[in-house]
């Protein structure tokens, strides 16, 4: 193999802080390499310099040997450097053809004849051919779920002759079965020569797909290992990405007094949530593990309003409540996280002090109509603590900040809100395994005063969190179990349990 691009001494700075340091990092033709680290250690702002949408301060990139310039996106593009962003930007109203084609060389103009309009669909046509990814080209990408928007920006990758592909984090909100075609084409593009720089926080796919890993902390490379006969020491790159090593993942589960707080009953939305009825009591951690296109997401947003019941009882220590819309929801003391923080988490171009205070504006309100800037400042300051959210001030936007960074950012406007019931929705998407602890820890602390409802579709992590287990499968209810009496196999068993009789079946 021979070496594609050398990055050597690149340093970014951004207000009050240093995103990359002297950073030093190779890669060979047909090598897939994981580039790993905790939230905020530089990996995407990296990626970002090869790909010309930041420019760097000090250091040089060669690529085949020859140092180059990297000044904007096209001439990234004209290298061969093809990228899928961990926040792809598109044009809403544009169909997914037309969004896999923006911004290629004359495809701008071509975008308003119809006849090229109808070239460039076919072209997308024969792109999904080869690349058989399950989405609807056809619709304008606002009406299309998370999911097929982030394959439609894999194609765009894919569409371009490409010599190095950067995926910042692709999988976060992949199913199994997507996941498996995406490393697929890795396998192709890499058997072609392709380079493939690949950003997850998820350790077990670099076992599964890469040939070596980097891992950055504080902006700085702290490691480059290859990968020898198929083997990761997981403890070893947690050690390189904390500086430390983390003795345990889940807290430990203390047994606490528990009372009903929350119940839902019978609850029906349209042909994704079908009859389900849970409880949810206040000392105890409620996990419901299902895949993407389970139904949780579905039953998350009924339970908070933004998504209509067909059918359906909520009841509050017994009392009946109303979830007709997230205003309601939230007056009944009950509070969301949801899975998708750039839709519903968070307003990216406000602070972290707007958005972490927003939910329960009274607490910082004087005489009803002025906001007590002190107070604001000091309540946000200490979430900000306590959630290690890496940033030099409360003041910063929040898209901003790296993208788990984000994320804590909607946990510390949870814990702004006092509630009785907590319903977190994917809440560790895109976060770093220390903060995935963090996380999880803060959980079961807030359960010890309120019912706290956990809806994931990682097993490890609902059964490491969870008290009482239930399992959902195509909008069912398929299991439901006391942690101590099931076991993450099960769990994956009852997940996919049609798969396997009609697998069987055939
Ligand atoms: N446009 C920006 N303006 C100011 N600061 C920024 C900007 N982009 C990134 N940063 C800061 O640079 C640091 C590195 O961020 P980066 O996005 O590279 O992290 P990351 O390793 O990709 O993290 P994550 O795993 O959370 O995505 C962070 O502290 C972030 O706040
Ligand atoms: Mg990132």
């Amino acid at each position: 193999m021979s070496c594609f691009i050398e990055v050597k001494g690149v340093t970014k700075q951004f207000v009050g802080m240093k995103a990359l340091d002297k950073v030093n990092f190779s890669l060979d033709r047909g090598e897939v390499r994981a580039l790993l680290g905790i939230n905020g250690a530089g990996k995407s702002t990296l990626i970002k310099i090869i790909s010309g949408i930041y420019i760097k301060d000090e250091g040089e990139i060669f690529i085949d040997g020859e140092k180059v310039k990297i000044e904007n996106p096209q001439d990234a593009i004209d290298l061969g450097i093809s990228t899928v962003y961990q926040d792809p930007q598109m044009i809403p109203s544009f169909t997914g053809f037309e969004n896999i084609y923006l911004g290629e060389e004359n495809s701008n103009k071509l975008l308003f004849s119809t006849i090229n309009r109808k070239k460039l669909r076919a072209k997308a046509k024969m792109l999904l051919k080869k690349y058989p990814l399950e989405v609807d080209i056809d619709k304008p990408v606002y009406l299309l779920p998370a999911i097929e928007r982030e394959i439609i920006a894999i194609l765009r990758a894919l569409s371009k002759d490409c010599k190095l592909l950067i995926l910042d984090e692709p999988t976060s909100i992949l199913t199994e079965k997507e996941k498996h075609v995406l490393f697929d084409f890795i396998r192709l593009l890499k058997s072609k020569g392709v380079a493939i720089i690949y950003i997850t926080h998820h350790i077990d796919e670099v076992q599964q797909i890469c040939d070596g890993y980097s891992v950055f902390r504080n902006g700085k490379d702290v490691a480059h290992e290859k990968i020898v006969g198929n083997k990761v020491d997981v403890n070893k790159i947690v050690e390189y990405m904390l500086g430390e090593s983390l003795s345990h993942l889940y807290p430990k589960k203390k047994k606490n007094k528990t009372e009903v707080a929350f119940e839902a009953k019978n609850v029906v939305v349209g042909s994704k949530v079908n009859d389900v009825s849970f409880t949810a009591k206040k000392g105890e951690v409620l996990g419901i593990f299902g895949l993407v296109g389970s139904g949780i997401d579905e039953l998350s947003k009924a339970v908070f309003g933004s998504m209509a019941c067909t059918n359906g009882k909520f009841y509050k220590y017994g009392k009946q409540i109303s979830v007709k819309n997230p205003k309601a929801v939230i007056e009944n003391g009950i509070c969301l996280i949801p899975g998708n923080r750039k839709e519903e988490g968070f307003l990216p171009g406000l602070s972290i002090s707007f958005n972490t205070t927003i939910a329960k504006i009274k607490k910082i309100l004087i005489a009803g109509i002025n906001i007590n800037t002190k107070k604001e400042a000091r309540d946000t300051q200490g979430l900000v603590d306590k959630m290690e959210v890496a940033t030099p001030t409360i003041k910063k936007h929040v898209n901003e900040l790296s993208g788990g960074n984000q994320q804590k950012v909607v946990f510390a406007k949870a814990l702004y809100t006092d509630a009785d019931v907590y319903v977190f929705c994917e809440p560790t998407v895109g976060v770093d395994i220390g903060a995935k602890n963090k996380i999880y820890e803060t959980m079961r602390s807030l359960s010890e005063n309120a019912a706290v409802i956990i809806l994931s579709s990682e097993p490890e992590e609902v059964y490491g969190v969870s008290d009482y287990i239930m399992v959902m499968h195509k909008g069912h209810i398929t299991m439901e179990k006391q942690d101590t009496k099931t076991n993450v196999k099960e769990m994956l068993f009852h997940a996919v349990i049609e798969e396997r009789e009609v697998e069987h079946g055939e």
